[in-house]
């Protein structure tokens, strides 16, 4: 029988291309979900590009008696790979009990009924967040991380801390976290893909809708930081290079591979990428136009960040794959498949 592996926030961007990845890989994963940012008819985009539907529970991880209920229905589950939370950096400083309320107990639910149901193994999705503007590039997993600049990142270091506390309370668990840097692109089948409500706030959306002609034009939040060209840096990531190193650490989980009970990795290129360079890989990779503008710095945003992936490359021998101008070709294509 294939390995079960539970995938909660599985109809959502990062969920769905994993999704995809652990049904290639012969996983039989089942999502639970509560469809608060994403759509069902992503679960028939999953079956197109895999030919297998996942099975599909819409209910909301804070409730326990649901919780509760889903772990007794599903009894052969090896892992758990959660992504359900909010994720809107903004959103979290207006509305910050909803942040803590969705993103911790959520996991706490999934990390009680893990110890009950006797359900080993945990991959968590954490970001590199965590390292606030960290004061030495690139970082790695043992650079210190920092006070959280939003409520929505103090979720993550205080999820990445139940999740250490936990495992080491309880040594039959076992916990991987992942650091994503920034995760754009689409399947290179244009199914599936990010689909943000309303005004996007992240870069890779709002440019492609400015191609699209849906935005007038997209901003530079400041050219006056002290990198090459005065624009921010950050490490993006396609999101299928991202998605493939859920599978390399489910792997590692199930086979026992893992050095500590609860381990950090950095998903990233371990390339630096300032946001007028994301806009020329952009127009080289699709031939079309970014109509920009610069403004003033946005704020709250950091400076720079890229990842070391080193201890990524060696021990889970992952690596990604995808060029910029690959991921953002990707990342066009879904915009003009979802058009307007
Ligand atoms: N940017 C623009 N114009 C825009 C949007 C963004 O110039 O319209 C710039 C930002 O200033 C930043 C870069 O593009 O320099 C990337 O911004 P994003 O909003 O796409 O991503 P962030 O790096 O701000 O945030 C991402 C995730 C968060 C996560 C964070 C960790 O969205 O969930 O990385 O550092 F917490």
């Amino acid at each position: 029988m294939n390995k079960q592996i539970l995938v909660t926030g599985g109809t959502g961007f990062i969920g769905s291309h994993t999704v995809v990845e652990l049904q290639n890989n012969g996983y039989d994963v089942v999502i639970v979900d509560n469809l608060s940012n994403s759509k069902i008819e992503v679960l028939n985009q999953i079956k197109e590009i895999t030919g297998i539907l996942p099975k599909f529970e819409e209910f909301d991880l804070t409730d326990k008696v649901k919780v509760d209920a889903f772990f007794k229905k599903y009894s052969n589950l090896e892992a758990i790979i959660h992504f359900a939370a909010s994720k809107a950096v903004g959103e979290s400083v207006d509305k910050p009990l909803m942040y803590y309320n969705n993103n911790l107990n959520t996991l706490m639910n999934i990390m009680s009924c893990m110890i009950e149901y006797k359900v080993p193994n945990l991959v968590f999705s954490s970001s590199c967040t965590v390292y606030g503007q960290p004061d030495k590039l690139p970082v790695t997993e043992k650079t210190p991380r920092k006070e959280a600049e939003s409520p929505y990142g103090n979720t993550k270091t205080i999820c990445e801390d139940i999740i250490r506390d936990t495992l080491n309370a309880y040594p039959e668990l076992k916990g991987i976290a992942l650091r994503y840097f920034n995760p754009i692109g689409a399947h290179e089948t244009a199914k599936i893909g990010e689909l943000p409500l309303g005004v996007p706030n992240n870069l890779i959306p709002f440019l492609t809708q400015t191609v699209a002609g849906i935005r007038p034009e997209l901003s530079v939040f400041g050219d006056d930081y002290n990198t090459p060209d005065g624009s921010a840096i950050r490490d993006y990531i396609h999101v299928v290079d991202l998605a493939k190193a859920h599978v390399v650490a489910i792997e590692r989980l199930l086979n026992d591979k893992n050095k500590e009970n609860c381990e950090y990795f950095n998903v990233g290129t371990g390339n630096g990428v300032s946001v007028l360079e994301i806009i020329e890989s952009f127009e080289r990779a699709t031939g079309e136009k970014v109509p920009h503008k610069i403004v003033a710095r946005r704020v709250g945003d950091i400076e720079q960040i890229y990842a070391d992936t080193t201890f990524a490359n060696e021990e889970l021998g992952w690596k990604a794959e995808s060029t910029l101008d690959e991921t953002l070709l990707s990342a066009w294509k879904w915009q003009e498949n979802i058009g307007e």
